[in-house]
């Protein structure tokens, strides 16, 4: 499988980091893995333009930034993880920024379930660390990382969740065991 992973953190060696870097490196055994810092990246939020809307067959963004290149890995990818630490109950900006302009991959969604995009059937992930409980705090993030799944045709292969990620120690000790339910079950 040719896997994705999509790192929302402004810290390259922070929880998430840990984590994931757990995931991959279980999952570059078998599998061929491509990780993608948003850090590094410079990526804008959607203007809203609509220009893609114009241009159906192809990704049609006006604006050139990072974006259109992590798109392109993207959908040459099985499966995409999304990374990202807990920020104010939802993603950070950098992944909110991508997310956001997943808008120019879906084609004619006012026209009820029959909307078309680019990135249909790929598999989806999310993985999130954050420093509060599950309950009343990493509950809207998965919400939303659905809608979003809905919204772009992607299949739902899993949800990782570490809680009470208080600080790296923790991130290497739960998140070995998560990482490992991950690569058990991605
Ligand atoms: C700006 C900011 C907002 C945060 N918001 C939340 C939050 O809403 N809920 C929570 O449980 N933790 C929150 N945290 C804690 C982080 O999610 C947690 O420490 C995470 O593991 C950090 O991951 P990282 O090292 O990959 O950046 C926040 C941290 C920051 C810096």
């Amino acid at each position: 499988m040719k896997i994705t992973t999509i790192l929302g953190s402004p810290k390259k060696k922070g929880n998430t980091a840990t984590v994931l870097g757990q995931f991959e490196k279980i999952m570059e055994k078998d599998h061929q893995i491509n990780r993608i810092n948003l850090k590094d990246k410079n990526i804008n939020g959607c203007l809203g333009c609509g220009a893609c809307r114009k241009k159906p067959d192809e990704i049609g963004c006006v604006q050139k930034d990072d974006a259109i290149s992590v798109f392109e890995q993207m959908l040459g990818s099985d499966l995409i993880i999304y990374a990202s630490p807990l920020y104010c109950w939802d993603f950070t900006a950098q992944l909110k920024a991508l997310i956001d302009r997943h808008f120019c991959m879906v084609k004619a969604f006012n026209l009820p379930d029959n909307h078309v995009s680019f990135l249909e059937n790929k598999k989806v992930a999310l993985l999130v660390t954050c420093g509060g409980p599950v309950e009343n705090n990493a509950d809207v993030i998965q919400t939303v990382f659905e809608r979003v799944a809905f919204y772009i045709k992607a299949k739902i292969a899993g949800k990782f969740i570490l809680p009470l990620c208080s600080d790296i120690n923790v991130a290497k000790t739960k998140g070995l065991k998560l990482a490992e339910k991950m690569a058990a079950e991605l």
